[in-house]
């Protein structure tokens, strides 16, 4: 029997406290947390995470303001609106949807969002700060998923992790993550030889490769806690589906738990993204 770890349940537990937190902010403190979500383009995926993103931000009550550029804008004119956005004190978090189009560089506009209102977690200092185990700003897929992982497990100590991906994004600071919580940590990626062998040995499993279904039923260790990160669109029998980087059903009857895609760490990352957006509206909040 495999559990399924319900990310949905999980993630509407944290967005009711978190309203409770917003309301409570505005109540005593006259602060309503705001991100500003920028959009560069019309990638349609991007544009589905945005209105998801937004959507939820309203059921917490906080404020979110988009905008949205078009896919020719010039990275100066980008970096532009993020340094009126750094400056303004009323906007608490700033999140760039990627991947951004060609003509902008990725890391420049990542540097350039103050790593206070970094509510992504992916600016140097904060990702600098993970590795040495002090948490800021925490990306969010890692952070929801470790948490569904605190949930289920208790106590990781001694545990074998293995992540196979090593994006900034997702594989590099939940290996992190994983270490901080005392898990002995493999990081497996493309070049890994014998990456179905290297899969067996996790005790915990994270994919996080974007290759639909890549993960075998036979790649997995009976027992093993399973994180599929992965968000694939793709379309069978003529119909679309959204599946994980892990077959879904192979690891029934071999993984004692396992995230469905969709409902497992989809919600847990806008989750983390709210939850990261109060932390930084009451880090610049004076004591
Ligand atoms: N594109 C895919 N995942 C993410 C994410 O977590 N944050 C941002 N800003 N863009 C993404």
């Amino acid at each position: 029997m495999t559990d399924k770890i319900d990310g949905k349940a999980f993630a509407a537990q944290l967005c009711e406290r978190l309203a409770q937190e917003v309301a409570a902010l505005k109540a005593e403190r006259g602060v309503t947390p705001c991100i500003a979500v920028v959009l560069v383009g019309e990638d349609p995926a991007s544009q589905v995470y945005v209105r998801n993103k937004i959507a939820r931000c309203a059921e917490v009550g906080i404020e979110s303001r988009e905008h949205r550029l078009t896919a020719d804008t010039s990275q100066e004119a980008l970096l532009e609106l993020l340094a009126t956005l750094n400056g303004d004190n009323t906007v608490h978090g700033i999140l760039v949807q990627l991947p951004l189009p060609a003509q902008i560089d990725e890391t420049a506009v990542i540097d350039a969002i103050s790593p206070a209102k970094d509510v992504d977690g992916f600016h140097l200092q904060n990702a600098g700060a993970l590795a040495v185990n002090q948490r800021r700003m925490v990306p969010c897929t890692p952070l929801g998923s470790l948490m569904l992982l605190e949930d289920r497990l208790g106590d990781l100590s001694g545990l074998h992790a293995v992540v196979v991906g090593r994006s900034n994004i997702v594989g590099k600071p939940m290996a992190q993550l994983l270490l901080g919580a005392n898990c002995t940590v493999t990081i497996a990626h493309s070049r890994t030889r014998d990456l179905a062998a290297v899969c067996r040995q996790a005790d915990i499993l994270v994919a996080a490769v974007g290759r639909p279904r890549m993960i075998q039923g036979d790649w997995i260790k009976p027992g093993a806690t399973v994180i599929d990160v992965g968000i694939n669109r793709i379309e069978e029998d003529g119909k679309k589906r959204l599946v994980g980087d892990v077959d879904y059903a192979a690891a029934q009857g071999v993984a004692a738990a396992i995230t469905p895609v969709p409902g497992g760490v989809g919600p847990m990352t806008i989750a983390c993204l709210l939850h990261n957006t109060v932390t930084a509206a009451k880090n610049a909040m004076p004591a």
